[in-house]
């Protein structure tokens, strides 16, 4: 009889791939899936009645800011505690490695953290520092844009890269992807690249179609009025670089926006279909959240202060409240309270919900660990996709939104055997009770309780991850414990 760590046996089996669930018993050996099916053949050290609860592969979040996070707080309870064991950090322009920090470090980069904390010029350095000291999921990194930027033309970020300035991030990209970099993220509707053109962009993705699978992913240009000018932009990138795109955090902002969501979903159907691989990202929230600035206040139904700076005592409050109680306006308490945080309440349920649908949706956080009071997305994200989209308002079934989190996002950002229950694939899984899971995260009371939360990422061993990079095999990789 073979030997084998572990076997769950009796839980609903849901692989990833989107098919029907299946009653079968997993067993795991060392950090892999050994079997799946009948295995009473095995002798285990450790069986786990399973019944009556779902198993499936270790979520994969694909939109992350954790680049940092993942050392500061190395159990990543946030995640952990929402069954997540891979994630995607250097979203939005901003990756941590490769980073020359200036002086003062423009919006949004201290989202990331402080500038002092800034310290991995190579993705390198980035990767030595997490194999030393790994987190307990699997992180792979983008090369952020704006990162970039920084380090070839740090004085001039308000024009778009000359030529010299582009062959460096060109230099900087290459090796930044050969180092494991999975693709490059942009940040077009931020300070650092908002003066970046189209081509320079085009220029530097086209550095990734020389690497099998890497990925453009975008922050775009516009999420708000000109939210289908910059589709536009984005698939024209796609294109001429050919490479494959995917768009972050998908939303149509603002009032006057609310329902484009059709047409823009429509666009990225036909170029699907036409021409390219484009898929999206989205969050189950209607606010979205990232650096307090003007320019998305405009665009918001209102404003929640997050994390000020200089305000501390502001933050959990709203916006229009602490301008009417200073006198001024949005804009100048905006000034006063920067550098802060916040949370726009500025989409729509149906948009939200027609975006979340689209068999091209992966589900990704966004969330933003370094806030005093974060969007409940950090917490919340994964058991409020599988307990209120799925099992309350029935938007799509269990293994379709399991497909979402794990098997698509592994597909469309090049992890491999990971995101789906295959026997050889890494024993990334997680048990949740689909009768039980939600959100207990609020905008009120955005850290959720931790002992009551239904879910419980699982491995064969008890060893953390690390990198889940492409161009190099991990070198560790199942994550959490029982
Ligand atoms: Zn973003
Ligand atoms: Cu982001």
């Amino acid at each position: 009889m073979p030997g084998c760590d572990l076997i769950i046996t009796g839980a609903r089996v849901i692989d990833g791939n989107g098919g029907a669930s299946r009653f079968v018993d997993v067993a795991i050996e060392r950090e892999r899936i050994a079997d799946i099916g009948e295995c009473a053949g095995w002798r285990a050290d450790t069986v786990v009645d399973a019944s009556g609860l779902a198993l499936a592969p270790g979520f994969i979040d694909c939109h992350t800011h954790d680049d940092l996070a993942i050392f500061k707080t190395p159990d990543v309870a946030f995640k952990i505690s929402q069954g997540v064991t891979t994630v995607i950090a250097g979203n939005c322009g901003i990756s941590l490695a490769p980073l020359q920090p200036v002086g003062e470090m423009p919006p949004p980069f201290p989202l990331l953290g402080e500038t002092r904390e800034f310290r991995f010029p190579s993705v390198k350095n980035y990767r030595e520092a997490l194999t030393a000291t790994p987190g307990a999921v699997n992180l792979a990194l983008l090369a952020g844009h704006s990162s970039l930027r920084l380090a070839s033309m740090p004085e001039r970020l308000d024009q778009t890269a000359d030529s010299d300035a582009l062959a460096q991030m060109q230099q900087d990209l290459r090796l930044a992807l050969q180092q494991g970099c999975i693709g490059m993220s942009t940040g077009l509707g931020y300070p650092p690249a908002e003066a970046a053109s189209t081509e320079e962009v085009v220029q530097l993705a086209g550095v990734l179609s020389e690497f099998d699978s890497a990925v453009y992913v975008t922050h775009m240009r516009d999420e708000g009025d000109r939210v289908v000018e910059a589709v536009a932009e984005t698939l024209e990138i796609g294109s001429r670089a050919t490479v494959p795109v995917i768009i972050s955090h998908h939303k149509c902002a603002g009032p006057a926006n609310y329902g484009r969501s059709r047409q823009t979903l429509l666009m990225i159907d036909h170029a699907r279909h036409e021409r390219q691989p484009v898929s999206f990202d989205v969050y189950p929230y209607t606010a979205s959240s990232t650096s307090l600035l003007p320019q998305f206040i405009r665009e918001s139904v209102s404003v929640l202060v997050a994390d000020s700076k200089p305000h501390p005592e502001c933050n959990g409050q709203l916006l229009e409240r602490i301008a009417a109680s200073w006198q001024c306006s949005a804009e100048e308490a905006c000034e006063r309270l920067y550098p802060a945080a916040a949370i726009y309440f500025q989409m729509d349920d149906a948009d939200l919900e027609r975006i979340m649908a689209h068999p091209a949706a992966m589900i990704g956080s966004d969330g933003i660990a370094s806030m005093e009071t974060p969007h409940p997305r950090l917490w919340g994200t994964f058991p409020r996709v599988l307990g209120h989209y799925v099992r309350e308002k029935k938007l799509f079934d269990l293994e379709t939104a399991v497909h979402k989190m794990t098997a698509l996002t592994a597909q469309r950002f090049g992890l491999e055997n990971r995101g789906s229950i295959e026997i050889g694939n890494y024993a990334d899984l997680v048990l949740f009770n689909p009768d039980e899971i939600i959100d207990r995260a609020s905008f009120e009371s955005p850290v959720s309780n931790l002992r009551s939360s239904p879910v419980t990422a699982s491995s064969a061993s008890g060893s953390t991850a690390s990198w889940a990079g492409m161009t190099t095999p991990p070198a560790a990789c199942a994550t959490g414990s029982f």
